[in-house]
């Protein structure tokens, strides 16, 4: 290590199709509004989006897919729409774990679970324990996630494990973060054209490229995909480095 320890120091092998994609699908309440229909149509219709985002991802060998499905601020919202949501969320759970499976995907839920019913909680787990041998795309789903909840519960557990030690390095903290077992993201997708991260991967997507798009989620096709990916593939990922160093190494 040199003069400054930071895990992303090291220029990781990104190629042209990213390894890991974190997505804030954002826009569905609009998209309903504009047809005169309840926001829960919205949210229906997204997730059909969801499904072709996966089976796109899948197909051009991304690792990981990472998407912000309901955040910790998101129980401010009027009572019918949370659980409207849950009850997606479950159907969605139940509908389709199944086909992840037959298409070799890893599930993988992240957030604090402690609010869910306990019904839910048993879906998750026996989805996540079908899965958990997949070798393909692993789809991890933030649930009840927070970015400050993140870092602040791994700190805790971390200072737990180790009550004498003090002055932790970035390294020590890492495998008690949520999404331990990935690579950082390589491609921030936020739809719906807000500009702003909303307390998502706040650790983690500290050297990511970021995407924004007017596009409301459901109507993020493919074609919307391959812009976002055409857009990282023109980037240039300097980590701190000049352009000149990357040229000659
Ligand atoms: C994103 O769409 C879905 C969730 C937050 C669950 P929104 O519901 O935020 O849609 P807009 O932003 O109101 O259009
Ligand atoms: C962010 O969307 C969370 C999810 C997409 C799940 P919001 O629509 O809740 O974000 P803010 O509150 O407008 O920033
Ligand atoms: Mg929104």
């Amino acid at each position: 290590m040199g003069l400054f320890s930071s895990s992303t120091q090291t220029i990781p092998i990104s190629g042209e199709i990213p390894n890991h994609i974190a997505v804030i699908m954002d826009g569905n309440g609009r998209w309903a509004r504009k047809r005169f229909l309840p926001r829960v149509a919205g949210h229906k219709r997204g997730v059909e989006t969801v499904r072709d985002l996966v089976k796109q991802c899948a197909k051009l060998n991304v690792k990981y897919l990472t998407l912000f499905a309901f955040s910790s601020e998101n129980w401010r919202r009027p009572e019918d729409e949370v659980s409207f949501l849950m009850g997606l969320f479950m159907d969605a759970l139940r509908r389709e774990v199944t086909k992840l499976h037959e298409n070799n995907i890893r599930l993988i839920l992240i957030g604090d679970q402690s609010k869910f019913n306990a019904e839910l909680v048993a879906q998750i787990q026996a989805a996540e324990q079908l899965t958990a041998n997949n070798t393909g795309l692993t789809l991890t789903i933030a649930a009840n996630y927070g970015g400050r909840w993140d870092i602040l519960n791994a700190t805790n557990q971390m200072v737990g494990n180790n009550s004498n030690k003090t002055n932790f390095t970035e390294e020590d903290l890492a495998p008690y973060l949520a999404m331990h077992y990935a690579v950082e993201p390589d491609l921030f997708i936020r739809t719906g054209g807000e500009k702003r991260v909303s307390n998502f991967l706040l650790w983690q997507l500290a050297y990511t490229e970021f995407y924004f798009t007017d596009t409301l989620w459901p109507d993020f096709d493919d074609k919307a995909f391959q812009l976002a990916i055409q857009s990282y593939q023109q980037r240039e990922r300097r980590f701190g480095r000049t352009s000149e160093q990357l040229a000659n190494s």
